[in-house]
């Protein structure tokens, strides 16, 4: 490459806030209903990086319901879906962001089959997900004990429900996260947690009360300002029936979990992730 050609490449990268002093990083994934898709590929294009989506060999069906009676049925043999060789040479780079959908509680299952087969030791992964209600937290540690000598960083998790926020908060996330440079706003931590007075209850219940999968109590809550509004952390008592995630079981969960709340100023509370 010319000095001047150089020049320009350098200067395009800098425009646009990327490190190039920094290896070209890989977004590796997998999704089946292209939420993750739309994450990898702002992610990519933000950071200019490699991407591959992890194919599988049978599909699982678009349809909800076929995907959960195979994969229930899969779980119970013990069994991951094959996944086709994949296109790029993993060995070639050091930092991995890792997509993927949570599935019961976790990552799905291409990723399971994805770590069986590659050697991610000494490798920084950076996983990033989306949900219906969480797993973001769940799903990195299953990583860490997955890929033992791998460097799990702090991820990225956005609802389904909320894939309209997705590309600020990616930008957001991958400016607080070093990975690009530009101005981003450094929230505040939270307050102290109190105990939740009857505002702040409608609050938790206005922000979960319809979605099926969270039955809680709001026990506790932090709130911290963000720029367009409040944010709540709230403790709360999972009432959700064992039986509703693992029909084999019948008794209450009854143990504590964490639900975020954004109040947005002007809109309704909506809540933007569950740590189970
Ligand atoms: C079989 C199956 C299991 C799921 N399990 C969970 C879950 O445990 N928790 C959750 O929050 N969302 C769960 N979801 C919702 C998906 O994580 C969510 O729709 C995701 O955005 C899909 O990503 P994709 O479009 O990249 O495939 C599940 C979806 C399917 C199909």
């Amino acid at each position: 490459m010319n000095f001047f050609k150089w020049i320009m490449i350098t200067a395009m990268a800098l425009m646009c806030g990327i490190n190039v002093n920094a290896q070209k990083p890989l977004v590796l994934y997998y999704s089946q209903t292209s939420n993750t898709k739309a994450v990898a590929e702002e992610i990519a294009t933000k950071l200019g990086a490699d991407i591959e989506e992890i194919a599988l060999v049978t599909p699982y069906d678009g349809d909800y319901k076929a995907t959960i009676e195979r994969s229930k049925k899969e779980r119970e043999q013990g069994i991951t879906p094959e996944i086709k060789p994949l296109k790029v040479d993993v060995a070639k780079y050091d930092v991995i962001f890792l997509g993927y959908p949570i599935w019961y509680g976790t990552y799905a299952p291409p990723i399971a089959t994805l770590l069986n087969k590659v050697d991610l030791s000494g490798k920084t992964i950076v996983p990033f997900c989306t949900f219906g209600s969480g797993g973001l937290e769940s799903s990195a540690a299953n990583l860490a004990h997955a890929q033992p000598k791998a460097k799990i960083l702090d991820g990225y998790g956005v609802r389904a429900a909320r894939m309209d926020a997705m590309p600020e908060e990616v930008d957001q996330f991958l400016k607080e996260s070093g990975f690009i440079e530009g101005p981003y706003v450094k929230l505040p931590e939270f307050s102290k947690p109190h105990a939740v007075n009857d505002a702040e209850a409608k609050i938790f219940d206005a922000a979960v009360g319809n979605y099926p999968m969270i039955k809680a109590k709001a026990v506790e809550v932090a709130t911290r300002s963000i720029p367009y509004g409040i944010e709540y952390l709230y403790t709360a008592v999972d009432m959700l029936s064992v039986s509703d995630l693992r029909p084999e079981k019948t008794s209450f969960s009854g143990i504590t979990i964490k639900i975020y709340v954004t109040v947005a100023n002007g809109k309704l509370p909506v809540f933007t992730r569950v740590v189970r």
